[in-house]
């Protein structure tokens, strides 16, 4: 028998689509935003606002940026942050280093995850690629476990590779 407590297929359906569109819409939006300014810090700071305040169940969203073996942070909404992450380390530094999207669904379980907030319970970091470089990551933190899906990680590396275009 159906719980109802439980969505449907058909909710999960539409809940995907209405992600993907919203996904559209925000892609646009940053494409439109940071198009006519070559300042990379205004871009992420413009781009990091408008993730942040498009995107629900969100505690931060922001940039790491690589200089030289370390991520130090960049333009961000959200508590302040750690400044400093070596590469290889945390959810960050491991995506950056190996130059893959990393879904957390639950930090708890991420050996050496890095607890800047401990409101965060769920992350998503995309890596900023330039040629066959990464300059940075795109990092998004959930209060909520499992926020995040395959939707998001399609969704995230289109506006990561706008984004890294813009910087
Ligand atoms: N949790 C990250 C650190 C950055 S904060 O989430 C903003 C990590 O483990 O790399």
């Amino acid at each position: 028998m159906h719980d109802p407590s439980r969505p449907t297929p058909w909710t999960c359906v539409r809940r995907e689509a209405n992600k993907v569109v919203l996904y559209e819409e925000l892609a646009r939006e940053v494409d439109a935003l940071l198009a006519d300014e070559p300042d990379a810090v205004a871009n992420a700071a413009n781009a990091a606002a408008a993730i942040y305040h498009a995107l629900p169940a969100l505690n931060w969203a922001g940039f790491y940026f690589l200089r030289g073996e370390a991520l130090i942070v960049g333009p961000f909404q959200g508590l302040p942050a750690c400044v400093r992450i070596p590469l290889g380390q945390g959810v960050c530094g491991t995506a950056a280093a190996e130059r893959r999207s990393i879904l957390v669904p639950d930090v708890s379980a991420f050996p050496g995850h890095i607890a800047c907030d401990v409101a965060s319970r769920s992350e998503l970091v995309v890596p900023l690629l330039r040629g066959d470089g990464v300059i940075g990551v795109l990092d998004l933190d959930s209060p909520e476990l499992a926020r995040f899906d395959e939707a998001d990680l399609i969704g995230c590396e289109n506006l990561a590779r706008i984004i890294a275009a813009r910087l």
